[in-house]
């Protein structure tokens, strides 16, 4: 992203520099503020990831956002215009595959391309070639011809994605892509959104897994309760609540004192004692390091080894969901205080891809 120049008027560079900017977005249905006074800004060119657990809010923002839900308060622009005012303008901009699926059951994988090419006004030549390029490119060529209700779970994602890309969209809402889908599945969908990316989209990616985020996204935004309580790069999160934990299980219970010392040394961080005699658990923080979670295990292990300690097991976690909010609600004092994590050098723009 260019600076923007000085002749430009500030409101305006900063709205085109920004795919999405909310303020104050609140959603009710009822009493249940759905959404309660949600702030984003997400860089265009990049994936933002809003993390959260069910009934966080997250579906409610991205309709929103995507002029499916009038909001009940609050401001929300898409590449500086108004989801309200300038609904017709958004909608043209943006592409959303829901958290429930939107192509048709009983329709093959290319007639549902095909017929939603034909819906945005390709000719039916032109939707026939998109729909075949993109059944390729997600792998889906063989089973082009079948039903979609025949469908894996990891095929029935892949297909929803392709629909909403028939047209390239300058902003494409990912609302929970790979929920229920195994390993596999999930890395292909990871590497088609980098592959989006790749092409100039800016995506919104929801999702209840901190290592998606983590894959994909460069900032995240963690949402509870209609809230954000933490945002930042994910550098600068994870560095925040711990990048995961180490779990070792010795041969000798008696030399757990003496491990305990070498881990907490070499992670620099507090180790627990399980309730298993040989078994103690460290969390990997990255204070002082630059080093991946993975990388300080290994070294950790090392450590031991050379104390002479006999490691029987040993694990490396992701820190979990659970582990991130109890990280973030204990760092605040009050409950509506926001996180506002220290910014890295690290990735400001675009994924790994
Ligand atoms: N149409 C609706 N009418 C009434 N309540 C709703 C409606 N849609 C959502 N809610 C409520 O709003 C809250 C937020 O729901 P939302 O679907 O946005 O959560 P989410 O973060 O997407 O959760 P999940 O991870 O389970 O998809 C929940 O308490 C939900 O019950
Ligand atoms: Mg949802």
């Amino acid at each position: 992203m260019g600076s923007p120049s000085p002749t430009r008027d500030p409101i305006m560079s900063t709205a085109t520099d920004l795919a999405i900017e909310t303020s104050g977005l609140v959603k009710v249905f009822g009493t249940n503020r759905a959404v309660d006074g949600i702030d984003l800004r997400v860089p265009t060119g990049t994936v933002y990831g809003v993390l959260g657990p069910n009934g966080a809010g997250k579906t409610t923002a991205v309709k929103m956002l995507a002029t499916l839900l009038r909001p009940d308060g609050g401001e929300a622009r898409v590449f500086g215009k108004d989801v309200v005012k300038d609904a017709d303008t958004v909608r043209g901009r943006v592409s959303l595959t829901g958290q429930y699926a939107s192509v048709d059951e009983d329709l093959t994988g290319t007639e549902n391309l095909v017929l939603l090419g034909r819906l945005l006004g390709h000719t039916r030549p032109a939707a026939r070639e998109r729909s075949a390029q993109l059944l390729e490119a997600f792998g889906l060529s063989e089973a082009a011809d079948r039903q979609v209700k025949n469908y894996s779970g990891g095929m029935r994602r892949r297909i929803d994605i392709a629909a909403s890309i028939l047209n390239t969209p300058d902003l494409l809402f990912l609302d929970e892509p790979t929920t229920g889908l195994d390993p596999r599945s999930r890395n292909q969908v990871w590497d088609i959104v980098r592959a989006v990316v790749s092409q100039g989209t800016t995506v919104l990616l929801t999702t209840q897994y901190l290592d998606e985020a983590d894959q994909l996204a460069s900032r995240i935004a963690v949402i509870d309760h209609g809230k954000v309580i933490a945002e930042g790069t994910k550098g600068a999160l994870k560095a925040s609540v711990g990048s995961g934990s180490v779990h070792v299980r010795l041969r000798e219970p008696e030399q757990r004192p003496h491990a305990e010392r070498v881990l907490a040394a070499a992670l620099n961080a507090d180790v627990q004692l399980d309730p298993d005699p040989v078994a103690l658990t460290a969390t990997v923080n990255g204070h002082g390091t630059d080093l991946g979670a993975a990388e300080q295990a290994a070294r950790a292990l090392a450590e031991l080894a050379r104390a002479g300690i006999t490691v029987d097991n040993f694990g490396l976690g992701q820190p979990s969901l659970d582990e991130v909010f109890l990280a973030l609600t204990d760092s605040r004092a009050t409950p509506a205080n926001v996180t506002h994590t220290q910014d890295t050098a690290e990735e400001t723009k675009g994924t790994t891809a």
